[in-house]
């Protein structure tokens, strides 16, 4: 496999938690302490996905002070616009600077009933719009029981790409179901192991260079005291934080993973 340098990629998925004046509080917090810590956002890219209802608000802070954080959306349409009463599209959100759209969170997969194909049709959307897809895979604790790790994040990270542009750029966020909210994040190996396979997976239904250029976050109770070691994987390429994205404090030391990998 060709050897490319892949930038970090740290994303606080902030789920359906704060309004829009809460949204800019936590932003501003977030932006001082990468600031006073001089965070280089070139080495380690930044995102948090709040609800559809902040993106404005955090747009606008964004662009106002120059911040180099991205803005990420944690669901889209797979329709391009219509009678579709409740659902935001792509060109929305890319109309909104949003950079990045989670497609089939375990919480849409599970809650929503999102089938595969629903996802692939949702990446397929978002990249039409050039807003890059992060698709989101992970087995429940029956499937980890019945079937191994890896076995369902590959279907379901194979069935997705089949929808969408062989040409298209998209993340991968490998979170195993029951490692969110739980406080049970997956082992540092585990992670890797699945990551691992899934780069592969992109590799025969890609290419190598695809493969390599892809980063695969690993998600499920990401802390600032275990994110090292999942960085220090090689093929773990960032995270996917939830509950931990919340607090301003926890989440600029979680970007911050390069200064505490000894700490792992
Ligand atoms: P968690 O959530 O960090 O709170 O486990 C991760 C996610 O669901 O993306």
């Amino acid at each position: 496999m060709p050897f490319v340098e892949r930038t970090p990629l740290i994303a606080g998925n902030w789920k359906m938690n704060l309004d829009h004046l809460q949204a800019i509080a936590l932003v501003q917090k977030v932006a001082w302490a990468l600031q006073d810590a001089r965070h280089d956002y070139a080495a380690t890219e930044v995102a948090v996905f709040p609800p559809f209802t902040d993106l404005r608000s955090v747009q606008t802070l964004l662009a106002a002070d120059k911040l180099s954080l991205a803005l990420g959306a944690q669901d889209l349409s797979p329709h391009e616009s219509g009678a579709y009463t409740g659902d935001i599209s792509a060109a929305m959100l890319a109309k909104l600077d949003v950079a990045y759209a989670l497609v089939g969170h375990s919480e849409r997969r599970g809650g929503h009933g999102e089938s595969d194909e629903t996802v692939g049709l949702k990446a397929r959307a978002a990249s039409a719009a050039g807003v890059v897809p992060v698709i989101c895979v992970g087995e429940t604790a029956e499937d980890l029981e019945q079937h191994g790790a890896a076995a369902i994040p590959l279907a379901q990270i194979t069935a997705a790409l089949e929808h969408l542009p062989r040409d298209a750029e998209f993340v991968v966020a490998y979170e195993p179901v029951w490692a969110i909210g739980s406080g049970q994040a997956a082992t540092p190996q585990q992670a890797e192991d699945v990551a691992r396979a899934l780069r592969e997976r992109l590799r025969d239904v890609r290419d190598d260079e695809r493969a390599a250029a892809t980063r695969i976050l690993y998600g499920g109770s990401v802390t600032s005291q275990n994110i090292a070691g999942f960085l220090g994987q090689p093929n773990v390429d960032g995270a996917l934080v939830g509950g931990a994205s919340l607090k301003a404090d926890e989440f600029s030391r979680i970007v911050q993973f390069k200064k505490h990998v000894t700490a792992a």
